[in-house]
């Protein structure tokens, strides 16, 4: 494949080369490091960087101490202590195939002539390096990985993480240093997703980043309601070795007994071949799919000690371990057009769409290009022939153009520029100060935030209005009939008859869904009224707390951050909402039609599930889910919404799916059936 940035190779000689890949290099780094947000996937920084290199070691009149290719990582930003690791903070060389791991093999035999070599194999879980200091057990600093020489200290978030521990068990040893991978697991990372969809904010592109930028964020108590996780996978060498631990797979299980959660007996797995390893990475490759972690790839490490330190470094990576990486699935197809959306909030995100095209399995018609800076990096036109990629993300993505191409588009097809104005209502589009994101400001009137608005009040986790859809909204607005969501709670028979499609029948079913509405329980109408970072679950504990919709009105910021669960963001969010003149009058109009304003609190009326984590699956005999799930949350139980290892009991209906009941046997979580449930909770007959 080539990319666009080879383009630039014709007619240029090895200097200028050199120079412009150290450039894109350090950019490369700059964004993957710092601000957290490659626009390159990891192989094509590997393609350059090694090209590089090469470019380098033929031509060593052009050395320079701070070539990207002399560093480990990136630069830092300046919010937290920055501290020297005590030893630098390596990465690892990547292999993509067989036969670069049979010779990274034969260059570790080389290195040990004679000597039988075991390997330890582990996944490589796709996260953030951490360096972590225990003093007299306890965990006193956590460095991230920086420059390599030097990291920050993010102690403070770190300890938010559930799975580490912040003192030590009997029998660790005192100072310990230790070193691991912080990681977003998927069912946490799609909550977290599912909840900024629902509030109106941006989503994530995928876990990686998302945890960098978590451990990153000023707010610990923000951190704190994201559930990262943390694998151990190095001790350091010498500690272990005055233990008398003599490999790496004894030390990872001395540390699973010092309270780390381990990759022990999981993938850990030791072998003597390559072809062993090809194997595991065989499985790997499929059975990545089941896990509830994101992987790039498999580790594979020289076992015992006295090898690797035989082995020895490089200045960047040691010579007794190498990467795996998977392949990112990527698929080339034509970029038909871009469209740019206005949400709720008056984000604009172009979004591509494309010539249909398979990728991991699923028909992929459509990418998310993300702002316009990347836009204008790519240099996209119409008729592009663009690389799509799916790695951790969710939602595709466009990483590059394949220029190489015969059914490139040429210099005269249109190229794809962001709009200067807003596509629905013609506003000057604003950026705010540090953000990525342009924003339409004409909150109140442009059509598309009052339809995005509406059709969020009407939704089925809010109103659920039947007999109203996205369509009718849209004609409703289009009609001037109504400008926002108290206005539908005044349309009349006779103002919608004339309308085209609207059939008496229709208006009779639109007229019957919102007078329905009217009883929907508070929160759910918080929910509805778009606050932003007002997602379900936080108006949940909004209306809970507060009780009536009153008492938002008056509400200050600390004491909303008194609250469980809500933050300095939220509480400022709803402050600054309920002092907004034109949102009261529109509540005064919500209230009048008769909406729930106050919350009905439901005392638990037992405890027999206190101190479960419970999943709901599956349809039942004698209740409908919703009716389960109150069961649970009314006797102390914890909903959750996907299995992970957190998970303590799966209430398994009829008909639940074979995937999930996989997950359940693969971790171990009690199944419990409907009639052994209701029993637990003393109602069964
Ligand atoms: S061993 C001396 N083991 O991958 C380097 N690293 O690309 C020791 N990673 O910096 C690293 N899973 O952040 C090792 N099982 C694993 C890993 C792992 C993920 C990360 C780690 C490292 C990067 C290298």
């Amino acid at each position: 494949m080539c990319w666009r940035s080879v383009r630039y190779l014709e007619g240029m000689d090895a200097r200028a080369r050199i120079d412009q890949l150290r450039e894109e290099l350090r950019a490369h780094n700059h964004r993957y490091y710092v601000l957290a947000e490659p626009s390159i996937s990891d192989k094509e920084f590997d393609v350059l960087l090694k090209e590089l290199a090469d470019l380098e070691a033929a031509h060593p009149e052009f050395d320079d101490q701070s070539s990207p290719t002399r560093r480990v990582g990136g630069d830092l930003t300046d919010k937290f202590e920055k501290v020297a690791h005590r030893s630098p903070m390596l990465s690892l060389s990547n292999s993509y195939n067989a036969e670069e791991v049979a010779q990274w093999a034969e260059r570790v035999q080389a290195g040990l002539p004679d000597e039988a070599v075991e390997f330890a194999l582990e996944l490589k879980y796709d996260g953030v390096a951490i360096a972590l200091w225990y003093e007299g057990g306890a965990l006193v600093r956590a460095l991230t990985r920086g420059d390599g020489a030097t990291g920050e200290d993010v102690r403070t978030n770190v300890a938010t993480i559930r799975s580490l521990p912040l003192k030590l068990n009997d029998g660790a040893p005192d100072p310990l240093e230790i070193r691991g991978e912080i990681f977003f697991p998927w069912p946490g990372f799609e909550a977290l997703n599912e909840s900024r969809r629902e509030a109106g904010e941006p989503e994530f592109a995928n876990p990686r980043n998302t945890a960098a930028g978590t451990l990153k964020l000023q707010d610990s108590s923000v951190v704190a309601t994201r559930p990262l996780d943390c694998m151990i996978y190095n001790v350091d060498a010498e500690t272990m070795r005055a233990l008398g631990v003599t490999s790496h797979s004894e030390a990872v299980r001395k540390a699973a007994e010092w309270g780390f959660k381990t990759p022990q007996g999981r993938a850990l797995d030791v072998v003597k071949s390559v072809d062993e390893i090809m194997a595991a990475v065989a499985h790997w490759e499929r059975a990545r799919h089941d896990l509830d972690f994101a992987i790039d790839g498999l580790v594979v490490k020289v076992n015992r000690y006295d090898q690797q330190r035989r082995l020895g470094m490089t200045a960047k990576s040691p010579r007794w371990a190498i990467a795996y990486k998977f392949e990112t699935e990527q698929a080339t197809t034509k970029l038909k057009s871009v469209e740019f959306q206005v949400g709720r909030t008056g984000a604009v995100t172009p979004v591509a769409y494309l010539e249909e095209v398979l990728l991991c399995g699923t028909k992929v018609k459509r990418a998310s290009l993300h702002n316009a800076d990347q836009i204008a990096k790519l240099g996209l036109r119409e008729g592009d022939m663009v690389v799509v990629e799916k790695g951790g993300e969710i939602i595709p993505k466009i990483v590059g153009v394949d220029a190489s191409s015969a059914s490139a588009a040429d210099l005269f097809s249109p190229s794809i520029d962001f709009p200067s104005t807003c596509p629905e209502c013609d506003t000057g589009l604003v950026r705010k100060e540090g953000e990525a994101q342009h924003y339409c400001p004409n909150n109140a009137t442009c059509p598309a935030q009052v339809r995005g608005r509406i059709n969020h009040f009407i939704s089925r986790k809010a109103m659920n209005v039947d007999g109203l859809g996205k369509e009718t909204v849209t004609q409703l607005v289009e009609a001037g009939l109504i400008r926002d969501v108290a206005d539908l709670y005044s349309l009349r028979a006779e103002e919608l008859l004339p309308l085209e499609r609207m059939a008496q029948k229709s208006v009779d079913n639109l007229l019957a869904g919102l007078q329905k509405s009217k009883s929907v329980p508070f929160e759910r109408v918080l929910f509805g009224l778009g606050i932003r970072h007002v997602g379900e679950t936080v108006a949940k504990h909004l209306a809970r707390s507060l009780v009536r919709l009153e008492a938002f009105k008056t509400a200050t910021v600390e004491e909303l951050m008194a609250l469980e669960e809500i933050g300095p963001i939220v509480a400022e969010s709803v402050v600054d909402q309920f002092l907004d003149e034109t949102f009261l009058a529109m509540l005064d109009r919500l209230v009048a039609a008769g909406l729930q304003t106050e919350a009905v609190i439901q005392e638990p009326v037992g405890n027999a599930l206190e101190g479960e984590v419970v999943v709901v699956s599956g349809v039942f005999e004698t209740m409908s889910r919703d009716e389960a799930k109150a069961a649970v949350t009314n006797h102390g139980g914890r909903l959750v919404g996907s299995i992970s290892s957190k998970t303590t009991l799966v209430l398994a209906g009829e008909n639940m799916g074979p995937s999930k009941l996989q997950k359940a046997e693969k971790l171990g979580i009690p199944l419990v059936d409907e009639k052994t449930f209701l029993a637990r909770l003393g109602l069964s007959e």
